[in-house]
């Protein structure tokens, strides 16, 4: 099949018709969301959503985000308990992902074959004007290549994606910048968080008001089995080698042709190779450049990446650092 040219929309209202009138008739569409961009596609035909896991190069036992605008549509793709309605209530339209069993409706390539389903409904208001405009739940993971560091921008999806898909609506730069926390609510007396993201366990836990069972940190093996394969120790990493330190500050530009991440970098170190993530070292800042960071150094011809890992345990240093730990898997 002859290489694809993808072509950045700018967000005018006649591009969004169009591109929603592309998702109907079974075309993917990359989208931005307010996590990172997704790589959409008709959740509920089988076909369409094939396209996303040929584009991606994602293995079929991967299953996928099925994203919605209003809260019936949970209904129709889910077995809805009330723990889920609450967080629902709380942090829909937002940056959170529950795993429910699935009905009928739901094509099996979307959920690997599996019983259970993962729901998203996102704040990104263009993705919500697609989703309504299309009148579909719409499937979509991150757009990019299976394994490779997360897309949170347009050109991100272009870099990676544009010689295998034809449409990318620009939402600019995506506000949060980590995927959704994940929590499994199969068994809604024992909530599981299966992947932490900008909400965190404690969050979810004073909503639900119980514990939340929380996985231990990315093991380094990827061939444990894994309850979803997307949740392997090796994911989001870029080509050049990463290893994580606590601090950098003593071995900072020890090797000039390899790269030191701060997440706030020193005033008064100057060298080309030192890096940070965020001026203040606010976690918000650090995850919200995270992934355009990871993308630019690895382009930047380094021999290896040390980077330091966010601080304490308490709101986005979890989630960021699950993202860090899983660059530097190998
Ligand atoms: O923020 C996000 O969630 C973004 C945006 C586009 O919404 N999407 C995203 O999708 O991160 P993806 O495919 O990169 O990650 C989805 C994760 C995978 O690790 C997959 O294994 C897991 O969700 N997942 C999907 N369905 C599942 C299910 N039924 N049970 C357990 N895990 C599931
Ligand atoms: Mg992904």
């Amino acid at each position: 099949m002859p290489a694809l040219s993808a072509r950045i929309y700018r967000p005018t209202k006649r591009n969004i018709g169009f591109l929603a009138a592309r998702l109907r008739a079974g075309n993917l569409v990359a989208v931005p969301t307010e996590t990172v961009y997704g790589l959409a596609a008709d959740a509920l035909s089988a076909d369409a959503c094939a396209g996303i896991f040929k584009a991606k190069g994602r293995p079929v036992t991967d299953p996928l985000i099925v994203h919605i605008v209003r809260l019936e549509q949970l209904d129709e793709l889910a077995v809805v308990n009330a723990a889920a309605l609450r967080l629902a209530r709380e942090f829909w339209p937002g940056p959170l992902t529950m795993v429910l069993p699935k009905r009928p409706i739901v094509p099996d390539i979307v959920t690997a074959g599996g019983d259970s389903v993962a729901v998203r409904m996102p704040a990104h208001r263009l993705f919500r004007n697609l989703l309504r405009k299309t009148g579909l739940p719409l499937a979509a993971p991150s757009a990019n290549p299976f394994g490779y560091v997360s897309p949170t921008s347009a050109e991100h999806v272009k870099d990676n994606l544009g010689s295998k898909i034809r449409f990318i609506l620009d939402g600019g730069p995506a506000s949060i910048g980590l995927e959704s926390t994940i929590v499994d609510l199969r068994n809604p007396k024992r909530p599981a968080l299966l992947r932490p993201g900008a909400i965190t366990a404690s969050d979810l836990a004073r909503v639900l008001r119980r514990p939340i069972i929380v996985r231990a940190p990315a093991s380094r093996s990827s061939t444990e089995p894994q309850l979803a394969p997307g949740l392997l120790a090796r994911h989001y990493s870029p080509r050049t080698p990463v290893t994580l330190h606590t601090t950098i500050a003593e071995m900072a530009n020890r090797h000039p042709n390899e790269a030191y991440v701060f997440i706030r970098k020193p005033a008064g170190l100057k060298s080309p190779n030192c890096h940070g993530f965020d001026p203040r070292g606010k976690l918000a800042g650090v995850a919200h450049s995270l992934f355009a960071t990871l993308r630019r150094l690895d382009r930047a011809g380094y021999r290896r990446l040390h980077i330091e890992l966010a601080p304490g345990h308490e709101g986005l240093a979890p989630a960021i650092n699950d993202r860090l730990r899983r660059a530097a898997a190998r």
